[in-house]
């Protein structure tokens, strides 16, 4: 028996890195899986963001486990898409029980960072494409009567400034930190008002996470020309970083009934970051 049999979770930005994990986890834990998307790259962003075949290798994972998964193409910033694969998943999975808000970007690197767009893209993707995430799903969840478990991905910059070099802090920098807040203002607002439907909203978390947001070149670039810019070393446990699976673990707990009480919460994935 899986600890979410029955269940199915809609996971955004689910093509690679730690949405691919959710699905993929949540799949082996008896869920079905509606999973987005943007596939394509933003001009703020440096690294190489995922492309559609990334998400076709996700399904695939996911079908591996015997769930199956919705998949499309989406962007949390455009809410008319959002809620386009979101009827598709329902018409074909017939229900949803879980929200993985997930999708993000890091747009403060280079020159691209700078831009004044790169402050934009930051709010637009993390914090506006997060409520646009959630509330697609929420009238179902109301509508059901079954309850929920909605969880943000936000980010140990969404509990600290971080950031302690002004030199290092791009537009794209500060629009992160802002919006990793953000979500736990949204976070909050759903437990207070969601609660009498039972349905639950929790943020998490994660310290560095092995994915191709931040181990890529750029971010290695950086942090060579700003060695301040934050302190690395924070992690207590003695690693650089979490894994996806880390924080799909913790994403898992949350969706399932062993934690059928914990709304409201800002839990921290984070090898004991945020204690000092
Ligand atoms: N990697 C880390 O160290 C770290 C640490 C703390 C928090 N986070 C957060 O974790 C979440 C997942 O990031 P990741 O580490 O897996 O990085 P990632 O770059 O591997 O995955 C992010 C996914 O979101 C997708 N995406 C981006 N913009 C989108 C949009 N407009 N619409 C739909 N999809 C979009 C990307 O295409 C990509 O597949 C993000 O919210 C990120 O900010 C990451």
């Amino acid at each position: 028996m899986g600890a979410l049999d029955g269940k199915v979770a809609f996971v955004s930005g689910a093509a690679r890195g730690q949405g691919r994990a959710h699905a993929v986890r949540m799949a082996e834990e008896g869920a079905d899986i509606i999973g987005f998307d943007l596939c394509d790259q933003l001009q703020t962003v440096v690294y190489e963001m995922a492309r559609p075949e990334d998400l076709e290798e996700t399904a695939r994972l996911v079908e591996a486990t015997g769930r199956q998964m919705v998949a499309g193409r989406a962007d949390v910033r455009d809410p008319s898409s959002v809620q386009e694969i979101f009827e598709q998943g329902l018409g074909e999975l017939g229900r949803v029980d879980i929200v993985v808000a997930n999708a993000g970007i890091f747009a403060g690197l280079g020159d691209a960072g700078r831009s004044p767009a790169a402050w934009q893209d930051s709010i637009d993707v993390l914090l506006s494409g997060v409520y646009h995430t959630c509330e697609v799903a929420i009238p179902t969840l109301i509508e059901q009567g079954d309850g929920g478990s909605i969880i943000i991905t936000s980010s140990t910059a969404g509990l600290g400034g971080l950031y302690a070099d002004r030199n290092a802090t791009s537009g794209g920098i500060i629009g992160y930190v802002a919006a990793k807040h953000g979500v736990v203002g949204l976070m909050r607002v759903y437990a207070t008002s969601l609660a009498s439907h039972r349905i639950r909203a929790n943020t998490i978390h994660p310290t560095g996470v092995d994915t191709p947001m931040v181990n890529n070149s750029e971010f290695a670039r950086f942090f060579q020309e700003f060695p301040n810019a934050f302190d690395t070393t924070r992690n207590l446990l003695p690693i650089p970083w979490v894994e996806p699976v880390d924080i799909a673990n913790a994403a898992v707990f949350l969706a399932s009934d062993a934690a059928r009480y914990i709304t409201g919460v800002t839990l921290p994935v984070d090898a004991g970051f945020s204690t000092i």
